[in-house]
């Protein structure tokens, strides 16, 4: 029979406060990934701290309002005022966590290098008030190798033992903004500790919110994990902007293809072109791996292919509104441009890398007029000033030369656009055979 692992008395404790929701839950970061997790755990009866370095945020979140589209404000409001939820700039209450949970930004740099001082500087707050029992998890996207490279020698400096005094481990974070299906509590949680027993007291922790866990041997794997699912997006999306491109070249229309190969019922997934790749995940993450990857001599050339196709679509929807342009006789420079739709996708309020704003530089470089629309995102920081979104009406259409379709939020009204517009980029196919004449697909 194979031996059960002995109880770790420490492992023991966390438990028993987790099962009785006694366990205090610390979040370092409450964006996008931190408050949705914040909000979970203190639904499943938790006191949750989130700790913040943007004093606007927590001051917001202690109102009980929310500002993350998919957190309702109702649930924030309530949460905090049963005192289940509150956000602090003050570090030293991490002393008073049993468990903290980072959730802070992993961008790159502007040489492609991944910056994990975000991570650094979260663990630095960490390391003077780390306590025995405690339960430490990474759950920003990062390069494998950074639980249990950078951040456990950190957390080991002051003579604690990994798996014996506290528990570290990563679990990668999946959600998926707008997407009304799957959200934090259902999306299955991969989890991967320093030690069998920090992957025994991760798994057991997010067991409490979550509705299926999903253990793996090491920290490493899971950051692996992560990385292979936006690689895999990323790739593939660069995939079909290659046929996209090729399939304009030779005349066909690459969104009949797609339609048709997706009825094959297996071994085949559809992805769309689109004008490039946005958002704080698909066009970061890839390069976290291949610069790891370089590290131990390894090319990772399906990451950088993909990188470069993916960045050039914009270039490529930029080229498509000089043609309608063209048929309409009018010169780029001095001509008017609505880009409809500035996220970086379809429902939601996050402009992050979006497409829409190099697309909007771009044109603007070339001497274009560019106004934009978009429901979800009133105003907009672009080029050192402010932009005010302009309303979807006949007018703002038929004052345009040419619209831009970038993003194709569901309540946009395509009929309108098909219309009122003059000529059209339809980068999304959103038109989806509302009107040919004057309509430029990808
Ligand atoms: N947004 C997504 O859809 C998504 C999905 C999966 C994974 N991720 C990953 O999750 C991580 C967080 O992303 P996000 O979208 O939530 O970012 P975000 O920018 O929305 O939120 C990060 C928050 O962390 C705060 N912060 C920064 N440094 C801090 C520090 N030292 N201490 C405390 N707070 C600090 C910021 O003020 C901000 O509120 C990233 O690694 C990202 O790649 C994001």
């Amino acid at each position: 029979m194979p031996r059960r692992p002995r109880p770790h008395p420490l492992a023991s404790r966390l438990s028993d406060r987790l099962q009785r929701r006694s366990a205090r839950i610390g979040v370092i970061g409450l964006g996008y990934v931190g408050l949705p997790l914040a909000v979970e755990f203190a639904k499943a009866g938790f006191r949750v701290t989130g700790f913040e370095i943007d004093a606007k945020r927590a001051a917001t979140l202690n109102r009980g309002i929310s500002y993350i589209q998919d957190v309702p404000n109702g649930d924030v409001r309530e949460l905090v005022r049963e005192g289940n939820l509150r956000a602090t700039l003050d570090f030293d209450e991490l002393a008073r966590m049993d468990v903290a949970d980072i959730c802070v930004p992993t961008p790159l740099r502007k040489t492609k290098d991944p910056d994990v001082s975000y991570i650094v500087s979260a663990v630095k707050e960490i390391v003077p008030r780390l306590k025995r029992g405690q339960l430490v998890v990474l759950e920003s996207t990062t390069y494998p190798g950074t639980t249990d490279e950078l951040v456990r020698p950190m957390l080991e400096e002051g003579g604690f033992e990994v798996g014996k005094d506290f528990f570290l481990a990563f679990s990668p974070e999946r959600v998926d903004p707008g997407n009304e299906r799957y959200q934090t509590r259902n999306i299955p949680k991969v989890v991967g500790g320093s030690t069998p027993a920090c992957t025994r007291a991760v798994a057991e922790l997010y067991g409490t919110v979550m509705e299926s866990i999903v253990p793996v041997t090491s920290t490493r794997v899971a950051e692996m994990v992560k990385l292979l699912e936006n690689t895999f997006r990323s790739v593939n999306i660069g995939l079909v902007n290659e046929l996209a491109l090729m399939c304009d070249k030779m005349g066909i229309d690459v969104w009949e293809v797609i339609d048709a190969a997706k009825t094959k019922p297996f071994g085949f997934m559809p992805f769309y072109p689109g004008p490039g790749l946005g958002g704080h995940c698909i066009p970061i993450d890839p390069f976290y791996l291949s610069w790891k990857a370089r590290e131990s001599g390894f090319e990772a050339r399906f990451i950088e292919l993909a990188g470069n196709v993916n960045a050039g679509m914009p270039y490529h929807v930029t080229k498509r509104v000089s043609e309608a342009l063209n048929s309409i006789r009018k010169p780029l420079r001095g001509s008017k441009i609505l880009i409809v739709g500035v996220a970086y996708k379809a429902d939601i309020d996050d402009v992050r890398e979006s497409p829409s704003l190099d697309i909007m530089e771009i044109l603007e470089k070339d001497g274009a007029k560019v106004s934009y629309t978009d429901p979800y995102v009133p105003s907009l920081k672009h080029g050192g000033s402010v932009l005010r979104g302009r309303p979807l009406t006949p007018g703002s259409l038929r004052a345009a030369d040419c619209v831009v379709i970038a993003t194709a939020h569901k309540s946009t009204d395509y009929a309108l656009i098909a219309k009122h517009a003059r000529t059209i980029v339809d980068s999304r196919n959103a038109l989806r055979g509302r009107r040919t004449r004057g309509v430029f697909k990808l």
